[in-house]
């Protein structure tokens, strides 16, 4: 007995004296009386929803071209720091036809933008530093709002429009068009007629070489982020994709990320080159890793490199007890093969692999409920990579038409951007794990399973 206890002690001392046995875990805000969760939430629906678009560079130039051709809603107004920038999009839809009120030329001119009685949803796409300020005035002032990725870069912040957004009871969805990428889309649908069993693991990735984007950037925004922050900065276009194939907050939910990083080899030779000065003290890893695992015992691996010459690649890849679908470097899902009885040194693999030809004729036979021939067809021709930005603007539309809830839900995009925060956390204590915080504040199994919502 004496020699149990003694034991059970050194037991508890060595784990007190090993941080790495101990989770860290942030501050869950209890939710305050009398506000509700947003699962499932319907809006009053609206015939023709006044978009109010935030931040008019890249992004946001592309948004305003694309949106009028969306059914069920026009751009009300425009809205960019710079006036030039206002002005060039106002010319250009009047080009077209139309027209939009214009808000200009000082850091908080989205305040009026936000205040305009003929906007119903803001749609912003500034920096990331704007992007939290600007959403949660454009909810207090009683409109739905659209955040482009990663939408918060902060715990703090995916608090704020979480507790933002169920107070006032207006939507905020975080515009991850990966999620409608038609591999994406496809493989998801694959998932959910459970062609690959139980999906057990997941990879997503953000490779993207930004050699000839960094100059671009807007009073070089995103190079100055890179420069003074550690961890993944940049996790949803990959993490969003493989969350929804892993219903996260739909019947399982994140608990526990690991994350692990190179030193900035090439970060401060990028700064250097856009902006001559030196940055002997660049933050951000070239290469960053993070691993999280679910209630459920299911795992995600996330990575981040947009500093090296690696090939652009998300990887999603879904790995389930009976089958698996890969987007990157091929295209390609496996599924469990009879095989030949012989083990062969020459061809290692035990799989029947799918791609080219056949894949494209199986992947006619599983196609997302939610893509008509008649939406692929408009949405290729619109364009915005490739299609996808059109058809999440198109389900975003939909459902405020219809007073629907959204595809993408507030607590997905603070599930999907807290991985930033997190993961510096983690990096700063030595790779320790760190608990995921739930979002819903105990709705994650309401429901069962990822849908979308059509009308009746
Ligand atoms: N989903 C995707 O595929 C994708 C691709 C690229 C960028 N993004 C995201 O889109 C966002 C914008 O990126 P970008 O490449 O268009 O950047 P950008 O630098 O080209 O444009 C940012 C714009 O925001 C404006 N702006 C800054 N502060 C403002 C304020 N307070 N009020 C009004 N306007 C303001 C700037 O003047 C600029 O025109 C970022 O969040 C980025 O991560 C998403």
């Amino acid at each position: 007995m004496k020699k149990t206890l003694t034991l059970i002690a050194a037991a508890i001392m060595l784990a007190a004296c090993n941080p790495a046995q101990t989770v860290i875990k942030t501050k869950v805000p209890p939710r305050p009386a009398g506000q509700q969760d947003m699962i499932q939430f319907r809006a009053e629906p609206i015939a023709d929803v006044g978009i109010g678009v935030v931040g008019l560079g890249d992004r946001g130039s592309g948004a305003v071209y694309r949106l009028p051709f969306v059914p069920g809603c026009h751009v009300a107004a425009i809205c960019d720091v710079v006036p030039e920038r206002a002005q060039h999009m106002l010319d250009e839809l009047k080009d077209r036809g139309l027209t939009a009120n214009v808000y200009s030329g000082a850091e908080d001119s989205y305040k009026a933008l936000c205040e305009d009685p003929s906007v119903d949803l803001v749609y912003i796409c500034t920096d990331w530093v704007h992007h939290v300020p600007i959403a949660l005035y454009a909810m207090e002032h009683g409109k739905h709002v659209a955040l482009e990725v990663p939408s918060a870069e902060t715990l703090e912040a995916c608090w704020d429009l979480v507790n933002t957004s169920e107070r006032t009871r207006k939507h905020c969805v975080i515009l991850e068009n990966c999620c409608y990428d038609f591999f994406e889309l496809t493989a998801l649908q694959m998932a959910r007629e459970g062609m690959f069993g139980e999906i057990i693991h997941a990879e997503g990735a953000y490779h993207h070489n930004l050699d000839y984007y960094w100059p671009r950037y807007w009073n070089n925004w995103r190079l100055e982020f890179n420069s003074k922050h550690r961890g993944d900065l940049y996790p949803t276009h990959g993490f969003g994709p493989i969350c929804q194939a892993l219903n996260i907050h739909r019947g399982d939910r994140l608990t526990t990320l690991v994350a692990m990083d190179t030193d900035p080899f090439n970060g401060p030779k990028h700064y250097k080159a856009v902006t001559g000065k030196d940055c002997p003290d660049f933050q951000g890893g070239d290469v960053t890793m993070t691993m999280l695992r679910t209630a459920k015992g299911k795992t995600i691996l996330v990575e981040h490199d947009v500093m090296t010459p690696r090939p652009y690649d998300r990887m999603y890849q879904l790995v389930g007890t009976d089958g698996y679908a890969g987007k990157y470097p091929t295209e390609q899902i496996c599924l469990r093969s009879e095989g030949t009885g012989r083990i062969s040194y020459d061809d290692l693999g035990g799989e029947l692999v799918i791609e080219g030809e056949e894949l494209e004729k199986l992947m006619a036979e599983h196609r997302s409920p939610i893509l008509t021939p008649e939406l692929e067809a408009l949405a290729k021709k619109v364009g915005g990579h490739g299609g996808m930005d059109f058809i999440m603007d198109y389900r975003m539309v939909y459902c405020l038409n219809h007073g629907l809830p959204m595809d993408m839900d507030v607590y997905d995009l603070a599930e999907w951007c807290c991985v930033t925060e997190l993961s510096r956390i983690s990096l700063q204590n030595g790779s320790r794990p760190v608990e995921v915080p739930d979002f819903t504040r105990g709705a994650w199994d309401r429901v069962q399973g990822f849908d979308y919502a059509f009308a009746e």
